[in-house]
Protein backbone atom coordinates (compact mmCIF):
# COMPACT_ATOMS: atom_id res chain seq x y z
CA UNK A 1 0.00 0.00 0.00
CA UNK A 2 1.72 3.56 -0.71
CA UNK A 3 1.89 5.72 1.89
CA UNK A 4 1.64 9.64 2.47
CA UNK A 5 4.34 10.90 5.28
CA UNK A 6 3.05 13.64 7.19
CA UNK A 7 5.67 15.57 8.83
CA UNK A 8 5.74 19.53 10.27
CA UNK A 9 5.21 21.48 7.82
CA UNK A 10 8.28 24.28 9.73
CA UNK A 11 10.45 22.74 12.13
CA UNK A 12 8.62 24.19 15.31
CA UNK A 13 5.26 23.50 13.71
CA UNK A 14 4.69 27.09 14.66
CA UNK A 15 3.29 28.60 11.84
CA UNK A 16 2.44 27.95 8.30
CA UNK A 17 3.85 30.37 5.68
CA UNK A 18 3.34 28.21 2.72
CA UNK A 19 6.78 26.53 3.36
CA UNK A 20 7.62 24.23 0.70
CA UNK A 21 7.53 20.82 2.83
CA UNK A 22 10.73 19.19 2.35
CA UNK A 23 10.42 15.64 1.78
CA UNK A 24 11.80 12.74 3.84
CA UNK A 25 14.38 10.41 2.21
CA UNK A 26 12.64 7.48 3.16
CA UNK A 27 9.00 8.77 1.85
CA UNK A 28 9.27 10.90 -0.73
CA UNK A 29 6.19 13.41 -0.65
CA UNK A 30 4.72 14.14 -3.61
CA UNK A 31 1.37 15.03 -3.07
CA UNK A 32 0.20 18.75 -2.85
CA UNK A 33 1.33 19.72 0.69
CA UNK A 34 -2.50 21.17 1.37
CA UNK A 35 -6.23 20.60 -0.03
CA UNK A 36 -8.74 22.62 -0.07
CA UNK A 37 -11.11 21.68 2.49
CA UNK A 38 -13.99 21.60 -0.03
CA UNK A 39 -12.34 19.24 -2.35
CA UNK A 40 -12.45 15.26 -1.64
CA UNK A 41 -9.50 14.38 -0.11
CA UNK A 42 -7.80 12.25 -2.14
CA UNK A 43 -4.17 12.43 -2.93
CA UNK A 44 -2.54 11.40 -6.71
CA UNK A 45 -1.23 8.37 -6.59
CA UNK A 46 2.33 7.78 -6.94
CA UNK A 47 3.98 5.32 -5.62
CA UNK A 48 6.29 5.85 -2.37
CA UNK A 49 7.43 3.30 0.60
CA UNK A 50 8.09 4.16 4.05
CA UNK A 51 10.53 2.68 5.97
CA UNK A 52 7.88 3.19 9.63
CA UNK A 53 5.88 0.67 7.84
CA UNK A 54 8.70 -1.93 7.00
CA UNK A 55 10.05 -1.82 10.50
CA UNK A 56 6.81 -1.99 12.53
CA UNK A 57 4.20 -4.60 10.71
CA UNK A 58 1.56 -2.95 8.48
CA UNK A 59 -0.24 -0.35 9.45
CA UNK A 60 -3.15 1.71 7.56
CA UNK A 61 -2.55 4.84 9.41
CA UNK A 62 0.74 5.36 12.17
CA UNK A 63 0.45 8.33 14.34
CA UNK A 64 3.71 8.90 16.38
CA UNK A 65 4.35 12.17 18.73
CA UNK A 66 1.64 14.43 16.69
CA UNK A 67 1.04 17.93 17.89
CA UNK A 68 -1.25 20.53 17.14
CA UNK A 69 -1.85 23.74 18.88
CA UNK A 70 -4.35 26.55 17.72
CA UNK A 71 -3.59 30.27 19.01
CA UNK A 72 -0.80 28.63 21.61
CA UNK A 73 -3.53 25.80 22.92
CA UNK A 74 -2.65 22.45 22.49
CA UNK A 75 -5.51 20.27 20.98
CA UNK A 76 -3.78 17.22 20.37
CA UNK A 77 -1.15 16.87 22.78
CA UNK A 78 1.52 13.80 21.77
CA UNK A 79 -1.05 11.80 20.71
CA UNK A 80 -0.37 8.06 19.15
CA UNK A 81 -3.17 6.18 16.75
CA UNK A 82 -2.52 2.99 14.89
CA UNK A 83 -4.82 1.51 12.58
CA UNK A 84 -4.57 -1.51 10.99
CA UNK A 85 -5.24 -2.39 7.46
CA UNK A 86 -9.29 -3.04 6.74
CA UNK A 87 -9.86 -2.28 10.61
CA UNK A 88 -12.75 -0.61 11.42
CA UNK A 89 -12.29 2.19 14.46
CA UNK A 90 -14.59 4.52 15.92
CA UNK A 91 -13.57 7.62 17.65
CA UNK A 92 -15.53 9.41 20.45
CA UNK A 93 -15.25 12.33 22.62
CA UNK A 94 -16.27 15.11 24.10
CA UNK A 95 -17.66 18.19 21.48
CA UNK A 96 -14.45 20.13 20.97
CA UNK A 97 -11.51 17.39 21.89
CA UNK A 98 -10.00 17.45 18.52
CA UNK A 99 -11.48 14.79 17.08
CA UNK A 100 -12.05 16.54 13.90
CA UNK A 101 -8.80 17.97 14.35
CA UNK A 102 -7.03 14.49 14.32
CA UNK A 103 -9.11 13.76 10.80
CA UNK A 104 -8.59 16.82 8.99
CA UNK A 105 -4.46 16.06 10.02
CA UNK A 106 -5.12 12.31 8.45
CA UNK A 107 -6.71 13.60 5.98
CA UNK A 108 -3.90 15.84 4.35
CA UNK A 109 -6.13 18.71 5.22
CA UNK A 110 -3.60 20.41 7.73
CA UNK A 111 -0.25 19.82 8.11
CA UNK A 112 0.81 22.44 10.61
CA UNK A 113 2.07 19.71 12.82
CA UNK A 114 4.90 18.04 15.24
CA UNK A 115 4.69 14.56 14.90
CA UNK A 116 4.90 11.84 12.69
CA UNK A 117 1.75 11.38 10.03
CA UNK A 118 1.54 8.10 7.93
CA UNK A 119 -1.21 7.13 5.89
CA UNK A 120 -1.98 5.57 3.21
CA UNK A 121 -1.75 7.59 -0.27
CA UNK A 122 -5.45 6.49 -1.24
CA UNK A 123 -7.77 8.14 1.31
CA UNK A 124 -11.33 9.82 1.19
CA UNK A 125 -13.04 11.74 3.29
CA UNK A 126 -16.82 11.91 4.11
CA UNK A 127 -17.99 14.94 6.16
CA UNK A 128 -21.18 15.74 8.04
CA UNK A 129 -22.29 18.27 5.77
CA UNK A 130 -22.05 16.22 2.02
CA UNK A 131 -20.54 19.31 0.41
CA UNK A 132 -22.12 18.63 -2.85
CA UNK A 133 -21.45 21.17 -5.73
CA UNK A 134 -24.80 22.87 -6.14
CA UNK A 135 -24.15 23.48 -9.96
CA UNK A 136 -23.18 19.51 -10.63
CA UNK A 137 -25.36 16.91 -10.59
CA UNK A 138 -25.00 14.00 -8.71
CA UNK A 139 -22.89 12.12 -10.69
CA UNK A 140 -20.51 14.64 -11.87
CA UNK A 141 -20.26 15.59 -8.26
CA UNK A 142 -19.63 11.76 -7.64
CA UNK A 143 -16.33 11.66 -10.00
CA UNK A 144 -15.10 16.27 -8.88
CA UNK A 145 -11.28 16.33 -8.11
CA UNK A 146 -10.72 12.42 -9.67
CA UNK A 147 -7.59 12.78 -11.93
CA UNK A 148 -8.00 11.94 -15.20
CA UNK A 149 -11.18 12.08 -17.42
CA UNK A 150 -13.41 9.32 -15.76
CA UNK A 151 -16.94 8.55 -17.60
CA UNK A 152 -20.37 8.83 -16.36
CA UNK A 153 -20.28 4.66 -15.85
CA UNK A 154 -17.37 4.96 -13.15
CA UNK A 155 -20.05 7.12 -10.88
CA UNK A 156 -22.69 5.39 -11.87
CA UNK A 157 -21.04 1.85 -10.85
CA UNK A 158 -20.27 3.63 -7.12
CA UNK A 159 -23.73 5.42 -6.75
CA UNK A 160 -25.46 1.68 -7.36
CA UNK A 161 -23.05 0.61 -4.73
CA UNK A 162 -24.83 3.01 -2.57
CA UNK A 163 -28.35 2.38 -3.75
CA UNK A 164 -28.49 6.09 -5.74
CA UNK A 165 -27.93 5.31 -8.92
CA UNK A 166 -31.58 6.56 -10.09
CA UNK A 167 -30.70 9.78 -8.81
CA UNK A 168 -27.08 10.60 -10.84
CA UNK A 169 -28.98 13.15 -13.13
CA UNK A 170 -30.43 14.90 -10.33
CA UNK A 171 -29.51 18.13 -9.09
CA UNK A 172 -27.80 18.14 -5.27
CA UNK A 173 -30.70 20.70 -3.86
CA UNK A 174 -33.62 18.25 -4.89
CA UNK A 175 -32.07 15.28 -3.12
CA UNK A 176 -32.59 14.11 0.91
CA UNK A 177 -30.54 14.54 3.64
CA UNK A 178 -30.27 10.60 3.41
CA UNK A 179 -29.42 10.79 -0.23
CA UNK A 180 -27.18 13.30 0.06
CA UNK A 181 -24.99 12.26 2.51
CA UNK A 182 -24.51 8.91 0.16
CA UNK A 183 -23.76 11.03 -2.66
CA UNK A 184 -20.86 12.01 0.06
CA UNK A 185 -20.03 8.50 0.31
CA UNK A 186 -19.89 7.27 -3.45
CA UNK A 187 -17.77 10.56 -4.08
CA UNK A 188 -16.08 8.93 -1.49
CA UNK A 189 -15.56 5.21 -2.44
CA UNK A 190 -15.04 6.09 -5.90
CA UNK A 191 -11.77 6.79 -5.17
CA UNK A 192 -10.93 3.48 -3.64
CA UNK A 193 -9.30 4.63 -0.87
CA UNK A 194 -7.58 2.34 1.46
CA UNK A 195 -8.33 4.71 4.35
CA UNK A 196 -11.70 6.05 4.49
CA UNK A 197 -12.31 9.26 7.03
CA UNK A 198 -15.65 9.86 7.91
CA UNK A 199 -16.52 12.71 10.72
CA UNK A 200 -20.23 12.36 12.05
CA UNK A 201 -21.68 11.24 8.69
CA UNK A 202 -24.57 10.85 9.83
CA UNK A 203 -24.86 13.31 12.49
CA UNK A 204 -27.29 15.43 10.90
CA UNK A 205 -29.65 12.32 9.63
CA UNK A 206 -33.13 11.34 11.36
CA UNK A 207 -33.18 8.28 13.29
CA UNK A 208 -34.43 6.12 10.26
CA UNK A 209 -32.18 7.41 7.74
CA UNK A 210 -29.56 7.09 10.04
CA UNK A 211 -29.74 3.35 11.19
CA UNK A 212 -30.03 2.78 7.32
CA UNK A 213 -26.96 4.95 6.19
CA UNK A 214 -24.99 2.88 9.16
CA UNK A 215 -25.93 -0.29 7.80
CA UNK A 216 -24.84 0.76 4.39
CA UNK A 217 -20.94 2.05 5.57
CA UNK A 218 -20.73 -1.33 7.29
CA UNK A 219 -21.46 -3.49 4.43
CA UNK A 220 -19.41 -1.35 2.26
CA UNK A 221 -16.83 -1.42 4.18
CA UNK A 222 -17.10 -5.47 5.01
CA UNK A 223 -17.15 -5.51 1.23
CA UNK A 224 -14.11 -2.93 -0.13
CA UNK A 225 -12.19 -3.98 3.26
CA UNK A 226 -10.89 -0.60 3.60
CA UNK A 227 -9.70 0.83 6.93
CA UNK A 228 -12.63 3.42 8.10
CA UNK A 229 -11.89 5.95 10.92
CA UNK A 230 -15.47 7.34 11.83
CA UNK A 231 -15.97 10.11 14.17
CA UNK A 232 -19.04 10.35 15.62
CA UNK A 233 -21.08 11.05 19.05
CA UNK A 234 -22.96 8.25 19.04
CA UNK A 235 -22.14 5.73 21.46
CA UNK A 236 -24.71 2.86 19.78
CA UNK A 237 -23.37 3.85 16.04
CA UNK A 238 -19.60 3.01 17.47
CA UNK A 239 -20.56 -0.29 19.30
CA UNK A 240 -22.61 -1.06 16.17
CA UNK A 241 -19.88 -0.92 13.75
CA UNK A 242 -16.66 -0.68 14.82
CA UNK A 243 -13.81 -3.33 15.68
CA UNK A 244 -12.33 -0.96 18.19
CA UNK A 245 -13.44 1.78 19.74
CA UNK A 246 -10.97 5.05 21.01
CA UNK A 247 -12.25 7.60 23.52
CA UNK A 248 -10.27 10.92 22.56
CA UNK A 249 -9.66 13.16 26.15
CA UNK A 250 -6.87 15.94 26.46
CA UNK A 251 -5.25 15.72 23.35
CA UNK A 252 -4.39 12.41 23.38
CA UNK A 253 -6.32 8.50 22.68
CA UNK A 254 -7.00 7.97 26.49
CA UNK A 255 -8.77 5.16 26.23
CA UNK A 256 -9.78 1.90 23.46
CA UNK A 257 -12.31 -0.73 23.97
CA UNK A 258 -12.28 -3.74 21.74
CA UNK A 259 -15.51 -4.58 20.20
CA UNK A 260 -15.18 -8.36 19.84
CA UNK A 261 -18.85 -9.00 19.08
CA UNK A 262 -20.04 -11.06 16.02
CA UNK A 263 -21.44 -8.89 13.03
CA UNK A 264 -24.29 -8.46 12.64
CA UNK A 265 -24.27 -6.81 15.86
CA UNK A 266 -27.76 -7.36 17.90
CA UNK A 267 -28.46 -3.89 20.03
CA UNK A 268 -30.33 -6.71 22.00
CA UNK A 269 -26.94 -8.42 23.01
CA UNK A 270 -26.11 -7.73 26.69
CA UNK A 271 -22.87 -7.77 25.60
CA UNK A 272 -23.82 -4.76 23.06
CA UNK A 273 -25.51 -2.91 26.59
CA UNK A 274 -22.87 -3.62 28.51
CA UNK A 275 -19.64 -1.97 26.01
CA UNK A 276 -22.26 0.50 25.34
CA UNK A 277 -22.08 1.42 29.42
CA UNK A 278 -18.51 0.61 29.74
CA UNK A 279 -18.15 3.85 26.82
CA UNK A 280 -20.69 5.90 28.27
CA UNK A 281 -18.90 6.16 31.76
CA UNK A 282 -15.65 6.60 30.03
CA UNK A 283 -17.22 9.66 28.12
CA UNK A 284 -18.25 10.64 31.70
CA UNK A 285 -22.05 10.03 30.39
CA UNK A 286 -23.01 7.28 32.59
CA UNK A 287 -25.83 7.01 34.44
CA UNK A 288 -25.61 9.79 37.41
CA UNK A 289 -23.07 11.82 35.63
CA UNK A 290 -25.74 13.95 34.41
CA UNK A 291 -24.85 17.20 36.34
CA UNK A 292 -20.90 16.15 35.61
CA UNK A 293 -20.41 18.19 32.39
N1 LIG B 1 -8.91 26.35 12.54
C1 LIG B 1 -9.02 26.49 13.86
N2 LIG B 1 -8.62 27.65 14.46
C2 LIG B 1 -8.71 27.80 15.81
N3 LIG B 1 -9.20 26.87 16.64
C3 LIG B 1 -9.60 25.71 16.10
C4 LIG B 1 -9.55 25.47 14.68
N4 LIG B 1 -10.02 24.22 14.44
C5 LIG B 1 -10.37 23.72 15.63
N5 LIG B 1 -10.12 24.60 16.62
C6 LIG B 1 -10.36 24.37 18.05
O1 LIG B 1 -9.79 23.13 18.42
C7 LIG B 1 -10.63 22.45 19.33
C8 LIG B 1 -10.98 21.09 18.75
O2 LIG B 1 -11.85 21.28 17.65
P1 LIG B 1 -12.43 20.05 16.83
O3 LIG B 1 -11.31 19.19 16.40
O4 LIG B 1 -13.32 20.60 15.78
O5 LIG B 1 -13.28 19.30 17.95
P2 LIG B 1 -14.30 18.08 17.82
O6 LIG B 1 -14.35 17.65 16.41
O7 LIG B 1 -13.79 17.02 18.74
O8 LIG B 1 -15.62 18.59 18.30
C9 LIG B 1 -11.83 23.35 19.58
O9 LIG B 1 -11.60 24.08 20.76
C10 LIG B 1 -11.84 24.24 18.38
O10 LIG B 1 -12.40 25.49 18.69
MG1 LIG C 1 -15.90 17.65 15.00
Amino acid sequence: MATDLHRPVTASGAAADAAPETAPSTAPETAPSTAPETAPATAPETASTSAPEAAQGPAAVRVQGLARSFDGRRVIDELELTVRPGEFVALLGRSGCGKSTLLKILAGLDREIDGTVLVPRRKATAFQAPRLMPWKKVWRNVLLGLPGRPGREVAEQVLAEVGLDHRADAWPKTLSGGEAQRASLARALVREPDLLLLDEPFGALDALTRLKAQRLVGEVWQRRGCAVLLVTHDVEEAVLLADRVLVMEDGVIAHEVTVGLDRPRDLTDPRFAALRGELLDLLGAGPGTAHAA
